[in-house]
């Protein structure tokens, strides 16, 4: 399975992303939950989410035309510990901003780090999600590493029940291994999917 990706620029608001009504799918989680690599996997292409590592670059929202038919966006992530509190208001308000108001957003991914159990930022998020009816599902994320003492699947299991607790139906969830490249057909496959029903 093989798409073709190009970069279509890094927009600092909303009103200046692309116009036209091509479906988005966004992926959004925390960093270094692995949304680079995940977004360079899927496309098939090294370095291509690179761009959205360079300075000055990480509060933007990153554009990517795929197949010419669909837009993949690369958001900055949530939960920095390492900034301050206005640099956080102001891309929490950008993040907000696009998901509430952006009409062409079609699905949102959530990255979940499988290899940590539950953590209240990511069970908030997804919460605030749900409750402001986005469409979204869940990639959990570097189901590949082995290390003593973490069971990725206990880690899915918690963060499904904890779901569980508040919804009554999990949205739809995948796993997924940039470095051993699983999760790709399913997630494209999904995505092809919605995109032939629009
Ligand atoms: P920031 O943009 O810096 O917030 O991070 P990110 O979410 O884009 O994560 P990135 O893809 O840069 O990966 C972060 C770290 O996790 C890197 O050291 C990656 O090599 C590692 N990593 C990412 N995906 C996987 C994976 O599937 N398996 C393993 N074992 N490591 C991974
Ligand atoms: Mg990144």
């Amino acid at each position: 399975m093989h798409i073709k990706a190009k970069f279509v620029g890094s927009f600092p608001m909303v009103k200046l992303c692309p116009q036209g009504d091509l479906p988005e799918f966004a992926f959004i989680g925390r960093s270094n939950v692995g949304k680079s690599s995940l977004i360079n996997m899927l496309c098939s292409e090294k370095n291509l989410a690179l761009v959205s590592q360079t300075p000055g670059k990480t509060r933007m929202l990153n554009y990517f035309i795929i197949d010419d038919k669909w837009h993949l966006v690369d958001l900055p992530g949530y939960g920095y510990a390492k900034v301050s509190k206005t640099f956080k208001a102001e891309f929490d308000k950008l993040i907000n901003f696009y998901i509430s108001k952006r009409e062409q957003l079609t699905n949102l991914f959530i990255l979940i780090d499988s290899n940590v159990p539950p953590q209240k930022i990511d069970l908030d998020f997804v919460e605030k999600i749900g409750e402001w009816g986005i469409p979204f599902s869940i990639i959990f994320t570097k189901t590949d590493k082995n290390k003593k003492g973490v069971s990725i699947d206990g880690n899915i299991q918690l963060f499904k029940n904890k779901m569980l607790e508040n919804w009554d139906e999990l949205p739809p969830t995948f796993i997924s291994s940039a470095e051993r490249r699983t999760g790709k057909e399913e997630i494209l496959n999904y995505i092809f999917n919605i995109i032939k029903e629009i």
